[in-house]
């Protein structure tokens, strides 16, 4: 009986120092920032960006402005989504590894512990800006099961999606001095790879987030 308790406390202990490694967030600043007016003005892509990573709060900021859920009632997100599939999941790509935006809980799941900024791209700054967003669409979630045929038309939709969360961060990045560029140079078949995508979650675009090299 000892022996048994045993055991389920080391799978309890094993259990939570996985979870140990997601990460919590912040509550978002929804005030902050500056009006949508200067934020419009001040948007564009950036190639160049310093190591500093963001901070916490910038972190949270960032993922709810970009699809972060605004009418808890109805689970509904800061961008649209066609026939509210919500299929769009947001992957980030951080120097201690790869999460995934869970917007329930406003937190990070970790993937995997591995450095993947390198991966979400073909080009230099990719490499050592703070985090790359991988967007990547579950067509699970839209009715597709694993083994079903998919084709352009069906993620056509996806890339509409995936760009309005883009145009998010954007504004987002304008409004606290920071740069980002949305990316379609992507390494799909290597960085699905790497991700561990089932046959039905497609890489739609990236988007390289961090602090301006001016
Ligand atoms: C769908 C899409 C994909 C893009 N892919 C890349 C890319 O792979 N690499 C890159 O350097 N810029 C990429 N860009 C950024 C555009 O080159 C950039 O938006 C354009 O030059 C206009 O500059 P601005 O965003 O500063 O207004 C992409 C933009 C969009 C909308």
């Amino acid at each position: 009986m000892k022996k048994l308790s045993f055991f389920y406390l080391a799978l309890f202990l094993i259990g939570n120092s996985v979870f140990a490694q997601d990460i919590s967030l912040p509550a978002p600043d929804k005030k902050g920032g500056k009006t949508l007016m200067q934020a419009l003005n001040e948007r564009q892509s950036f190639r160049s960006y310093t190591d500093e990573g963001l901070t916490k709060q910038q972190m949270s900021d960032l993922l709810w402005a970009a699809w972060g859920i605004n009418r808890t009632d109805q689970k509904k997100r800061t961008a649209a989504s066609a026939m509210n599939y919500q299929e769009i999941d947001m992957y980030v790509a951080l120097p201690t590894g790869l999460y995934l935006y869970i917007a329930e809980s406003h937190s990070l799941k970790m993937i995997n512990n591995k450095d993947l900024r390198k991966t979400t791209g073909t080009q230099g700054y990719v490499n050592n800006a703070a985090l790359n967003l991988v967007f990547v669409a579950d067509m699970g979630k839209a009715g597709k099961r694993e083994g079903i045929k998919i084709d352009d038309s069906d993620l056509f939709m996806s890339y509409a999606n995936a760009a309005l969360i883009a145009q998010n961060v954007y504004l987002y990045c304008a409004s606290a001095e920071l740069g980002c560029i949305v990316r379609g140079s992507i390494p799909k078949e290597k960085l699905a790879l790497e991700m561990g995508l089932k046959s039905n979650q497609y890489i739609i675009l990236a988007q390289t987030v961090g602090h301006p090299r001016k």
